[in-house]
C-alpha cells in the first residue's frame, strides 16, 4: 500500500456569500451589530477589539442587546427595545428556517456555514445518486437540510433534543418532508464508534464542534482533548469514494493550521489535499467594494501566512471583517514530518476541508 501526506494549501479567508435575510452592519467595542430578517441585535463578539466604523447613534436602533452575566461563553440575557416575536423567518435560497434568541447569544443561524455550502452542493452533485453525508454537533440542522435539498441521504447527530426539534421545524419550514434525513439525540463520539462498528460509511462529513459540550448522558466534550480521536474515527469512516470533510470550529485558542494539523495527523495515508483558513463574516459594504476595497480583499488572501489584519477601506469609513474564529498558526511543510511553526495571532475564523483522493 502507498501510504501518501495530505497536502496542506495556503491558509485561505473564506466569507459567506451575500444574503438578503443576514447582514454584518458594523463591529467593534467587543460587540458586532448585525440584521437576522427584519431584526437588528447587538451581541458581543470578543475579537472585535477595533473601533466601531458607525455612529453609537446608528446602533441605538438595534432591536436586541445581549448581555454576558458572568463567563464569556456563560449564558446572559437579551435586552429588548421593542417587542419580538419568539421565533421569525429567514431564507437563503431554498431553505427556510426560524431564528431565535436563545441564552447562549445565538439565534439558530451561523451564516458563515454557508460560505462552504456550494462547495457542498458541487461535490455532491458529483457523486452518485444519494451519497451519505453525516453531519456532527449538527445544532439546527441548516447544514443537513442544505446537503439533502441537494439529493445527499443525511444522518445528523447532536446532543439537545430542543436543538434537533428546531432542526425539523426548519425541516418543515424548508418543504424538505420528503429528504431523506435520520435525526439522532446522541452523543458524537457514541455515535460514531457505533457506526464504525456497524460498517456505516460517509462519502462527506461536515462537523462543527463546539469548545466544551455534553452528551444527552452528560458525556463531556472538550475540543482541545477530543478533537484528535475524533478526527482520526471519522476519517475511518470514510468510504473509499469519499468526496470530503469539513471542519470548523468556534476555539479562541485554536488555530486553523492546529485544525489542519490534526486533520492531516487523521488522513496520513490517505493522501489528498487538505485547504483552511479562517471563516469570517464580511460587513455588507465591504463586500461591496469600490476597486480599492477588493483590490485589499485579494492582496490579504494572497499574503495568506499573516491573515491577522483584515482591513477595507471605502470611501467613507473604514470596515472591518468580523472573524469568527480567533486562531495561532502553525505549519507543518508539505513532505517533512518536522514542523515549522510560524506563529502569528490571528482573529477570525477556521474551516478546512480535507479531499482525499
Ligand atoms: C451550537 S453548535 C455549533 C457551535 C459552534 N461551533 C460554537 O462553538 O459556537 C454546537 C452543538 O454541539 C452540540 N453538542 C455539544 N456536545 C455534544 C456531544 N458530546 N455530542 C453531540 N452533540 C454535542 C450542542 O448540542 C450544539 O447543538
Amino acid at each position: 500500500m502507498t501510504y501518501l501526506q495530505p497536502v496542506i494549501g495556503n491558509l485561505q479567508v473564506v466569507a459567506p456569500p451575500l444574503w438578503k435575510d443576514y447582514e454584518l452592519l458594523d463591529s467593534g467595542d467587543g460587540q458586532k451589530f448585525e440584521r437576522f430578517g427584519e431584526y437588528y441585535l447587538v451581541r458581543p463578539e470578543s475579537q472585535a477589539i477595533w473601533t466601531p466604523a458607525l455612529a453609537a447613534g446608528e446602533w441605538e436602533r438595534a432591536d436586541a442587546r445581549f448581555q454576558r452575566s458572568k463567563s464569556e461563553d456563560g449564558p446572559g440575557q437579551w435586552h429588548l427595545r421593542r417587542p419580538l416575536p419568539d421565533s421569525w423567518p429567514m431564507h437563503y435560497h431554498n431553505l427556510s428556517f426560524w431564528a431565535r434568541l436563545t441564552p447562549f447569544k445565538h439565534t439558530g443561524v451561523f451564516p458563515e456555514h454557508s460560505a462552504q455550502w456550494e462547495w457542498i452542493r458541487q461535490q455532491l452533485t458529483r457523486l452518485s445518486p444519494q451519497p451519505n453525508v453525516l453531519v456532527l454537533f449538527g445544532y439546527t440542522g441548516l447544514s443537513s437540510l442544505w446537503a439533502a435539498q441537494v439529493g445527499a441521504r443525511v444522518s445528523h447527530v447532536d446532543a439537545s433534543k430542543p436543538a434537533v426539534r428546531w432542526a425539523q421545524e426548519n425541516q418543515q419550514a424548508s418543504h424538505l418532508l420528503d429528504a431523506s434525513i435520520r435525526w439522532f439525540v446522541d452523543d458524537v463520539g457514541k455515535f460514531v464508534a457505533r457506526e464504525f462498528r456497524r460498517g456505516s460509511r460517509y462519502d462527506l462529513i461536515l462537523l462543527d464542534p463546539p469548545v466544551f459540550g455534553r452528551g444527552p448522558k452528560g458525556e463531556i466534550w472538550r475540543l482541545t482533548e477530543q478533537l484528535p480521536a475524533l478526527m482520526a474515527q471519522c476519517v475511518a469512516l470514510l468510504s473509499d469514494d469519499a468526496c470530503g470533510l469539513l471542519l470548523s470550529a468556534y476555539a479562541t485558542n485554536v488555530s486553523a493550521l492546529t485544525l489542519a494539523n490534526v486533520l492531516a495527523d487523521s488522513l496520513h495515508g490517505r493522501g489528498g489535499e487538505i485547504t483552511a483558513g479562517e471563516l469570517v463574516l464580511q460587513p455588507f459594504a465591504a463586500a461591496n467594494p469600490p476597486g480599492s476595497a477588493l483590490r485589499a480583499l485579494v492582496s490579504l488572501v494572497n499574503n495568506s501566512h499573516q491573515p491577522a489584519l483584515v482591513g477595507f477601506v471605502n470611501s467613507s469609513c473604514t470596515l472591518k471583517c468580523v472573524g469568527v474564529r480567533r486562531n495561532t498558526i502553525s505549519w507543518r511543510s508539505k513532505n517533512s514530518s518536522a514542523r515549522n511553526r510560524i506563529l502569528t495571532s490571528a482573529r477570525s475564523g477556521t474551516s478546512t476541508t480535507a479531499r482525499p483522493r
